[in-house]
C-alpha cells in the first residue's frame, strides 16, 4: 500500500473522527485556522473543491490546496465536486490529497477512476447527493476506500440535514467491510450526529458546527462524545 493511502487509512482506527471541513473557515487566516485545529488534535482536514458547474458554488482548488499541504502534515481529505474529474485527479494528488471523492453523478465509470486513484497513491472515495439512489454504487463498493454519504445536496455549507443520509448509511454498513470507511457530510452537528453514528457512520464531516464555536476543541469534542456511540 501506498504511503498517502495508508496514512489516510489509518482513520480506520480509534473512530469516530471529526474531520473539519475548511469552507466555513476564516480564508483570511488559514493557517491561524489550522494550527488550532492542529492543537486541538484533529486527525484530518476535509477540502471542498467547487467548480461553479457540477455544483453552483465556486471554492478552490490546486494552488490553495498545495498551500495547505506545505502548512499541516495532517491528511488532506478532498471531497471533488467539479466535472469530469479524470481530468484532475492526477493534479490533485500531486498538490497532495491523500483521500480523493469523486462523485457518482459526475462520472461515468467509477470503477475505473476509484482505481485509478489508488494507482496514483490516494485513498479512493465514492460520494452521493441525498437525492441519488443508493443502489447506484453497488457495482463499485469493492474498490472504494471511503464512501461519502452527502446529507445535504453538494455545494454549500450551512443547509439542513437530509435524513436519508441515514438509510443510506445503514444499507452501506451491511454491504461494506470493516476496511470501507464511511462518512457522511452536511449537517452534522451536536443534533444530528449520533444518529449518524448509530447508522454507521465513522468519519463526520462539519463546517459551521466547528468554525461557528469559539472554541473549536470544545465544538469537536462534543461532537466526539455524541459520536462515540459503540
Ligand atoms: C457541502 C460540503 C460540506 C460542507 C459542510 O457541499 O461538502 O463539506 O462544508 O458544511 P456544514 O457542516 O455547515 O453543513
Ligand atoms: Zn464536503
Amino acid at each position: 500500500m501506498t504511503a498517502r493511502r495508508d496514512r489516510f487509512l489509518t482513520l480506520r482506527h480509534d473512530q469516530p473522527h471529526v474531520l473539519p471541513s475548511l469552507l466555513a473557515a476564516d480564508f483570511g487566516n488559514l493557517e491561524r485556522e489550522v494550527r488550532k485545529l492542529e492543537q486541538v488534535g484533529v486527525r484530518c482536514l476535509h477540502l471542498d473543491v467547487m467548480d461553479g458547474c457540477f455544483v453552483p458554488n465556486l471554492t478552490f482548488g490546486l494552488p490553495v490546496l498545495e498551500g495547505l499541504r506545505r502548512l499541516t502534515d495532517l491528511p488532506l481529505d478532498v471531497h471533488l465536486m467539479i466535472r469530469d474529474p479524470m481530468s484532475y485527479i492526477e493534479r490533485f494528488y500531486a498538490a497532495g490529497a491523500d483521500c480523493l471523492t469523486v462523485h457518482i453523478e459526475a462520472v461515468e465509470q467509477p470503477r475505473e477512476i476509484l482505481q485509478q486513484i489508488r494507482q496514483l497513491g490516494a485513498a479512493s472515495g465514492i460520494a452521493l447527493n441525498p437525492d441519488t439512489a443508493i443502489t447506484t454504487l453497488d457495482d463499485c463498493l469493492d474498490v472504494c476506500d471511503l464512501v461519502l454519504v452527502m446529507s445535504v445536496p453538494a455545494g454549500f455549507g450551512g443547509q439542513k440535514f437530509h435524513e436519508v443520509a441515514l438509510e443510506k448509511l445503514a444499507y452501506l454498513r451491511q454491504r461494506v467491510d470493516d476496511h470501507t470507511l464511511l462518512e457522511v457530510d452536511g449537517g452534522v452537528n451536536a443534533t444530528t450526529i449520533e444518529r449518524c453514528a448509530r447508522a454507521g457512520a465513522q468519519l463526520f464531516v462539519a463546517g459551521s458546527a466547528v468554525f461557528g464555536s469559539d472554541d473549536y476543541g470544545q465544538a469537536i469534542q462534543q461532537l466526539d462524545r455524541l459520536a462515540s456511540v459503540s
